[in-house]
């Protein structure tokens, strides 16, 4: 039992280590799967964003609940950007794969804000939630504005 839990694991983590080319069978899965994720995302997000500037009434568990998804809604996205699926169905530009350190950048800031977008949600309390997006809530548009037609 042990050794097929270990199994299980070191298989888990070595396909968390392939590139995400080879992870999806075909590139028009790939940007099916990121779109969808951006979806996720971003509802999740929205409805944060809501309660925080009172558009949508603030209540402690709702934002305790949306920020749990946006935590791990918010990695998944980015292993879906391999070179293979610059076309198709996709509003994704160029930019991302002839810049791909300022791509991975705009990522980066993803990473550094949502956490702190997340601790605050969890806080119960509006006012840090209101604080956290207006310190963050630019870093959709940041990385929207470069990389999204
Ligand atoms: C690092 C860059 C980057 C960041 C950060 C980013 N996005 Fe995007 N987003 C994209 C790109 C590129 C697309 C286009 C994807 C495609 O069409 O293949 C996109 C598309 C989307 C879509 C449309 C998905 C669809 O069905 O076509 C939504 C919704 C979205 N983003 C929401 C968000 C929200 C909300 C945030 C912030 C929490 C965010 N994004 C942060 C790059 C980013």
């Amino acid at each position: 039992m042990k050794r097929m839990l270990s199994l299980v694991v070191t298989t888990a983590a070595l396909l968390l280590a392939l590139p995400a080319s080879a992870q999806f069978a075909k590139p028009e899965d790939a940007i099916k799967y990121r779109k969808s994720a951006l979806t996720v995302m971003g509802t999740h997000w929205a409805r944060l964003a809501g309660m925080a500037q009172g558009r949508i009434p603030y209540d402690a568990k709702a934002a305790a609940d949306n920020a749990a998804v946006l935590e791990v809604a918010h990695k998944l996205p980015w292993a879906a950007f391999g070179a293979d699926t610059q076309s198709g169905d996709t509003k994704a530009k160029s930019e991302i794969w002839k810049e791909p350190a300022k791509f991975k950048e705009a990522e980066e800031r993803l990473f550094a804000e949502v956490p702190k977008i997340v601790a605050a949600a969890r806080s119960g309390k509006q006012d840090d939630l209101k604080a956290a997006f207006a310190a963050g809530g630019g870093v959709c548009k940041n990385c929207h504005d470069n990389f999204r037609q």
